[in-house]
């Protein structure tokens, strides 16, 4: 069905290298109390697979900070890792809720009754059927799903056409290297991007190892060192909905 155009709310700040240093300034002591949960969250479970490395991590806590949504969504939950770092921004933020979408269930086995009361919702089932017709009016949307081609073109194509311009967007597992593999989710969203001339950031390791220098020089010296998670690769890509 055709969607109505859509709107943008405010004029939205680009996510760049400086924004996000002022970021980490801005909400320095609360990531130092969510970073010290999400580390107890793994010592008391851990067999749980956790995806999302620190700096990417913190990113999406402090865009979730930033943008204060109402309704988040987030494709691809698979232990939890990542929707307690959603979760945990929008306690933060005293409003907002996570509809989380998923082939499997096991995230709901780690999120704490208290993190989840009011503000989580999991839908279980392939996501390209549970958003068809979503009716969310989305202000945040996180994917980390299927890392396919296939998949993407399934987002970019049906789901992108439902968020309104500004609202920030990330998809992970798009920068393990240099550049995304050919045939890959990575490729079609970028390509996707560039069509629209549309700017996104990253803190890779591999494909921008500036940024990635910068922000953990900063964290250094916020006293944010202590690691949260063993992976340092930060493939994610974030941009604004152009
Ligand atoms: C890489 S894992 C997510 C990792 C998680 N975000 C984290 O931080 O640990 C990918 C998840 O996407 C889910 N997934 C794959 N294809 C999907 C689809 N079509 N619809 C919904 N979920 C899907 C898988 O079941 C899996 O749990």
């Amino acid at each position: 069905m055709p969607h109505p155009p859509i709107e943008p709310r405010v004029t939205p700040t680009g996510i760049t290298l400086s924004h996000v240093e002022s970021l980490y300034r801005k909400y320095e002591n609360d990531l130092r109390q969510v970073r010290a949960e999400q580390r107890a969250v793994r010592h008391r479970n851990p067999t749980l697979k956790a995806q999302l490395d620190d700096l990417e991590a913190e990113i999406t806590y402090l865009l979730v900070r930033d943008n204060r949504p109402e309704v988040a969504v987030e494709i691809g939950s698979l232990h939890g890792w990542s929707t307690n770092w959603l979760l945990r921004a929008l306690r933060d933020n005293g409003t907002g809720r996570l509809f989380t979408h998923d082939l499997i269930d096991n995230a709901r086995r780690n999120v704490a009754p208290e993190l989840a009361a009011g503000r989580w919702t999991f839908v279980h089932g392939d996501a390209r059927q549970t958003l068809r017709e979503h009716g969310h009016d989305i202000d945040y949307l996180f994917i980390d799903a299927a890392h396919t081609a296939k998949f993407a073109r399934w987002f970019v194509g049906e789901l992108f056409p439902t968020v309104r311009s500004g609202v920030p967007v990330s998809v992970h597992d798009v920068f393990h290297g240099r550049r995304p593999w050919p045939l890959s989710e990575g490729r079609v969203v970028l390509s996707w991007l560039a069509e629209r001339h549309a700017a996104y950031f990253t803190a890779s390791r591999a494909a921008a190892p500036p940024v990635n220098e910068a922000l953990t020089v900063l964290k250094a010296a916020l006293d944010l060192t202590e690691r949260v998670h063993d992976g340092r690769d930060d493939p994610m890509l974030f941009f604004r909905m152009p």
